[in-house]
């Protein structure tokens, strides 16, 4: 089986990779990663040890490239991660959300049709659904819920699971799209809440908490992630949307106080921020579809899981102290310091 993974120097990209490498060793697995300030290619410096593993950097915008590329190698499977991410950034600046995120699936689509590939699976998010409301702890987002989106990230992401659906009803590509909540875990960027919390806390530094920190995220740990795709892309079920949670709703305070506890640091550290302009209040997905038809089930516990993440950035500070002390600092202060 030949995969290429777009995205991969990221943090669910490599994870996925990890995870492919250790349950399918003998897969040829191409990274194609254009290492923008969320890449990292340390991060993969274990994946490329691997012989049948092979890194290529470049931009799923760039057109002849990725035609070369598939040209080159008759990939069996495209695993769509590559993508701007960050909803402040997107706030700040929509243009590359709308290149990469759009452009770049579009791109990406063409040559999997071209050259004939057994699926496309688009990595999405349940942004893609707008919110819910606080009081309303009865509502969850399926699969059938509308499309509202709140932020242009979310609704790049949005404009590109439209054009999966049109590639498959159209050209009868197939692709299949998963839509999952927010995930935590090793190797993600500072930037996101979690690993925000666990740099500064060990460094006695402000953490920053948009409103009063009510927000509610659907956690999920990034492992169980890699699961759901798996299992997405080896079965025979193109055309199909899967949403992927955790049942771990939790607002961003608990979440912030829980670490804060766990490195025993205190509470005074945190400092309330300025909102986040449309900030979405809740999210919660309805994972049934794929635990009924697939027989998915997140298997790491919240408690479990933030364990595990906080002890890998207490054993891996250089990782992430070679983002916080770089071009990041930069942007730190120039989102949060007026706030
Ligand atoms: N992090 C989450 O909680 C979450 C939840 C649901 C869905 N998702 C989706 O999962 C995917 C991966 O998210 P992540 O958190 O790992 O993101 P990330 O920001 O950590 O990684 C994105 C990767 O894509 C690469 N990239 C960006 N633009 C590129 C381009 N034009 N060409 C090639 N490579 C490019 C970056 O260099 C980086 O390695 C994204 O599509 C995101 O929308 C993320």
């Amino acid at each position: 089986m030949k995969l290429l993974i777009t995205g991969g120097a990221g943090f669910i990209g490599s994870n996925f990779i990890y995870y492919m490498q250790t349950k399918y060793p003998e897969y040829e697995i191409v990274c194609l990663d254009s290492l923008t300030y969320a890449g990292n290619l340390t991060t993969l410096s274990d994946a490329i040890k691997k012989e049948n593993f092979t890194f290529v950097k470049g931009d799923i915008t760039d057109k002849t490239l990725v035609n070369e590329l598939f040209e080159k190698n008759s990939f069996e499977i495209v695993i769509n991660f590559a993508a701007e991410s960050h909803v402040d950034r997107s706030i700040e600046d929509s243009g590359i959300f709308l290149m990469t995120n759009i452009i770049g699936t579009q791109v990406l689509l063409d040559a999997a049709r071209k050259y004939n590939i057994r699926r496309f699976h688009q990595v999405s998010t349940d942004e893609v659904y707008g919110d819910l409301p606080l009081e309303r702890k009865d509502l969850f987002f399926t699969e059938d819920t509308p499309i509202k989106t709140s932020s242009p990230y979310a609704a790049s992401k949005a404009s590109a699971d439209l054009l999966a659906m049109a590639y498959y009803r159209t050209y009868k590509l197939p692709i299949t799209i998963s839509r999952c909540s927010n995930n935590y875990g090793p190797f993600q960027f500072p930037e996101k809440l979690i690993p925000l919390v666990i740099s500064r806390a060990l460094a006695d530094e402000k953490i920053p908490v948009y409103g009063k920190g009510e927000n509610i995220r659907d956690w999920l740990y990034v492992e169980d992630h890699c699961e759901a795709i798996d299992l997405i892309i080896h079965h025979d079920v193109v055309g199909e949307v899967y949403n992927i949670g955790g049942h771990n709703e939790l607002a961003n305070i608990d979440v912030v106080k829980g670490i804060l506890k766990s490195l025993s640091k205190p509470e005074n550290l945190i400092s309330f921020v300025a909102d986040r302009l449309g900030h979405d209040m809740r999210y919660a997905i309805d994972s049934t579809k794929i635990s009924s038809r697939l027989g998915w089930l997140p298997t790491t516990s919240f408690d479990e899981g933030i364990q595990r993440t906080i002890e890998w950035y207490l054993n891996n500070r250089t990782w992430w102290n070679d983002i916080v002390s770089g071009e990041y600092k930069t942007y730190f202060e120039k989102m949060y310091s007026e706030r």
